[in-house]
């Protein structure tokens, strides 16, 4: 696959994706935004894959937003597209994938970019990295589900008030908010990533598939979590890895889920 804004690349069962326009600090224009669609799509169906890792190149950015350039002329209509299919084929996407995702947030991680963060299943943040949804600023608001996932992750009240200061946090601070899952120093960000994949890489890919689609049925208006848990829990009972999984406890060997 050839891509003018990503890099690709696999090893050990982990997909890593490197958003690579650092003089644009990673800015998200639809080019890019197309290619990390498919780009997941294929890691999602590519059975080598257990695991994405999602990253910025440089090091001063993960992405610092949607690409301004791109959008400043756009009228309303234009502007509520952009958002649906930004939304569609990549935000939804990446929360939906049935295989875990990672955003490896390795410096400015601001509108678009924050919100790619927050459609991944895992957050770990570099000391150096700054947070926020600066969108009002702009004289519009977050677009690609920031307004829902961040609300969802931090509580209303702080939600709200870092979307309309505009203002960014520190790596520190979103840990304290329970924005990221951990932090780090910036070189040890992959291989904290990397420790993260590599434990996912060991369980049952179809039972994780299952639990990611359960975690989110909680999320979605009209759907009864609860529900969804017990039939992805029965669905788990008629597969390969259940009885890999249950024999090698029995036989006392650790499961082998290749
Ligand atoms: N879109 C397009 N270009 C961007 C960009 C963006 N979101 N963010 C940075 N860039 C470009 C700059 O224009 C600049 O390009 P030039 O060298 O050609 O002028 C280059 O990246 C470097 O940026 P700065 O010189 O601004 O770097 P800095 O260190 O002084 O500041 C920053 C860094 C604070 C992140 C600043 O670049 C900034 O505020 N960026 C915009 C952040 C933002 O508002 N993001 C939200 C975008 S809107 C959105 O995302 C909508 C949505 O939800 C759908």
């Amino acid at each position: 696959m050839e891509f003018n804004n990503i890099l690709v690349k696999t090893s050990n069962s982990i997909s890593y994706i490197t958003i690579n326009r650092p003089k644009q600090l990673n800015a998200l224009n639809s080019e890019t935004i197309t290619e990390l669609n498919t780009a997941i799509t294929y890691s999602e169906k590519n059975n080598e894959v257990r695991c994405i890792i999602l990253t910025g190149g440089g090091e001063k950015a993960f992405v610092a937003g949607a690409d301004i350039k791109e959008f400043a002329g756009f009228n309303t209509i234009q502007g509520e597209n952009l958002a649906r299919k930004g939304q569609e084929i990549l935000f939804d996407l990446l929360e939906n994938c049935s295989k875990p995702t990672i955003a490896a947030i390795n410096g400015f991680a601001l509108g678009g970019g924050l919100e790619l963060a927050m459609s991944c299943h895992i957050r770990v943040a570099s000391t150096n990295a700054k947070m926020g949804l600066p969108e009002v600023s702009l004289g519009v608001i977050p677009g690609y589900g920031g307004t829902q996932r961040l609300a969802n992750l931090v509580g209303k009240g702080k939600a709200i008030e870092l979307i309309s200061t505009a203002g960014m946090i520190s790596a520190e601070e979103a840990l304290q908010w329970g924005l990221v899952n951990t932090t780090c120093e910036q070189l040890e960000l992959m291989s904290i990533c990397e420790k993260i994949a590599i434990k996912i890489c060991r369980n049952s890919p179809k039972a994780i598939s299952s639990a990611i689609k359960s975690v989110n049925a909680g999320f979605i208006d009209g759907v009864d979590g609860y529900e969804v848990e017990k039939t992805e829990f029965g669905k788990c009972f008629g597969t390969d890895e259940f009885i890999e999984g249950t024999t090698a406890f029995l036989e006392k060997r650790k499961a082998n889920f290749n």
